[in-house]
């Protein structure tokens, strides 16, 4: 049996990042993307499942008209290590051909999910393929990859929270965070 509590907050060592840093930032990259793709309608795709609660945010505050899709692809099992190995679960509905595509990301880590994404929306020929991510880890990077909007940088750590997961956990935290240490060893008791 997994240890975890009836209240999710208390699993939790430390707040990164709060709500309120959140919600201001986003509505900061709204504002960006919006002025950025003035007069143009936008292909917004976000990756299942740790970016949903970042993209429900950001695109309720762009102004441009949009369209959404969503893709899933699995490099991660329950594991906090990069397996290097991706695989699309689910496509998206979208033709994207001549079309401004944006990509919603969680948070790049070694780069590998968001560099094979990228190369796999190339070869659909959009006008235009950019990318955002709530969070950058840019020292775990393996391969080059800088978003072209980024919410914030962090550490080389393994965080939680508004949409990330560690073993399917804590997506619903409304901030970002570092999970207690006896969460880590959950997997080895289940
Ligand atoms: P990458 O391919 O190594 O860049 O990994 C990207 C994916 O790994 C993200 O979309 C997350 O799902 C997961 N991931 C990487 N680092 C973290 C973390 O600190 N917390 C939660 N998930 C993470």
């Amino acid at each position: 049996m997994a240890h975890f509590s009836a209240n999710v907050h208390e699993d939790i060592k430390k707040v990164l990042i709060t709500e309120e840093q959140i919600r201001k930032r986003v509505e900061e990259l709204g504002a960006q993307i919006s002025e950025d793709y003035a007069g143009k309608e936008l292909v917004v795709i976000f990756v299942l499942k740790g970016a949903s609660i970042f993209f429900a945010d950001l695109i309720r505050s762009i102004v441009v008209p949009i369209r959404i899709d969503s893709i899933a692809a699995a490099s991660y099992g329950n594991t906090t290590k990069s397996s290097g190995t991706v695989r699309i679960e689910k496509d998206i509905e979208t033709p994207i051909e001549g079309k401004h595509v944006l990509l919603v990301e969680d948070i790049i880590d070694t780069g590998l999910t968001l560099s094979y994404l990228k190369a796999y929306f190339e070869r659909q020929k959009p006008a235009s393929l950019r990318v955002i991510t709530l969070l950058d880890k840019p020292v775990a990077r393996k391969v080059q990859l800088v978003p072209d909007y980024n919410g914030f940088t962090v550490g080389n750590e393994f965080v939680v929270g508004y949409g990330l997961d560690y073993a399917q956990r804590f997506r619903n935290l409304p901030y970002i965070a570092i999970p207690k240490d006896y969460v880590w060893n959950d997997e080895e008791k289940e």
